[in-house]
């Protein structure tokens, strides 16, 4: 797709990856950028930068979800494209004591924003986009939902139920032409990325949001479900369908140097 001419939302737009995904929309000719993010003054700020309009919105509550699809269609017409960008860090722990060890309130957190706000955008817009003949969902997720975060349990295990999720609805919808492209990343330079220790996820190098944002565009025109800033991601992959158990024993020793670094 391109987007020129076209409505889109970015959940998390306010900062980092969602900030230079609307920068990017914009500049590349949208009718109209909305800014949707739990940070008010940020979201006002792009918004301003690109035009647009900005939303103060928790992904995590439905009825924030329903607000912004409602009041974009309503003032500036049918949504074309849903970024479902906002995501949490948090929970790291680079001893990992004990994977199942944190309390229920960061998995739900990490749940809800991760998971439960992808399916709240499908299941508002799906039969709007129905309706009019099609859509397109952009779901960034994270090389994390492929391959896993060592350390992060909670971000591990809800960023691969947002991956099947994604698959789920491409082909639940592709009879009915709704289009589904995941974003999956490993490090980018963003408060993200900057409140956790260095780690493995900058082993191939972190990238700028901007030009993530610049791959996006490149994976929006040519509708590929999989959009990898970190073409190594791909590798890893193969690496880890080829020989699971092996792949499990290199994340393994990943995960003990990690122990020993922190443990020092
Ligand atoms: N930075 C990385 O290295 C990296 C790598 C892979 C994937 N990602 C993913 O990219 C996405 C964007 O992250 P980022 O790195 O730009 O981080 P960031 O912290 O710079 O931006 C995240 C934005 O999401 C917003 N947000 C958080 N919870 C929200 C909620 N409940 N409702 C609405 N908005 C909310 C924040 O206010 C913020 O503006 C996330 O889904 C993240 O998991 C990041």
């Amino acid at each position: 797709m391109q987007v020129t001419g076209k409505v889109v939302v970015v959940t998390g737009g306010a900062n980092g990856i969602g900030k230079a995904l609307c920068e990017a929309f914009h500049n590349a000719g949208a009718a109209k950028v909305v800014v949707a993010d739990m940070d008010a003054a940020n979201a006002r700020a792009v918004a301003a930068m690109v035009d647009g309009a900005a939303f103060k919105c928790d992904v995590a509550q439905e009825k924030d979800i329903v607000h912004v699809i409602e009041e974009t269609e309503r003032q500036f017409g049918p949504i074309a494209l849903f970024c479902s960008n906002a995501g949490i860090g948090g929970g790291f722990d680079p001893m990992s004591e004990n994977a199942g060890g944190a309390s229920d309130e960061p998995w739900q957190r990490s749940w809800a924003i991760h998971v439960m706000a992808h399916v709240y955008a499908a299941r508002h817009l799906v039969p709007r986009m129905r309706a009019r003949g099609g859509g397109y969902f952009l779901n960034t997720i994270s090389a994390a939902g492929l391959l896993s975060q060592v350390g992060s349990p909670a971000y591990s295990t809800t960023k691969h139920a947002a991956v099947g999720f994604a698959e789920n609805l491409a082909i639940s919808h592709k009879a009915h032409n709704i289009k589904v492209s995941i974003l999956c990343p490993q490090g980018v330079d963003t408060n993200m990325l900057r409140s956790i220790p260095k780690g493995p996820q900058s082993g191939d190098g972190d990238l700028t949001p901007e030009q993530v944002a610049k791959d996006v565009l490149a994976g929006l025109e040519q509708e590929t479900f999989l959009i990898l800033p970190h073409p190594q991601v791909l590798g890893y992959m193969r690496k880890k369908t080829e020989n699971y158990d092996r792949w499990i024993g290199g994340m393994a020793k990943i995960q003990a140097k990690m122990r020993e670094e922190f443990g020092k």
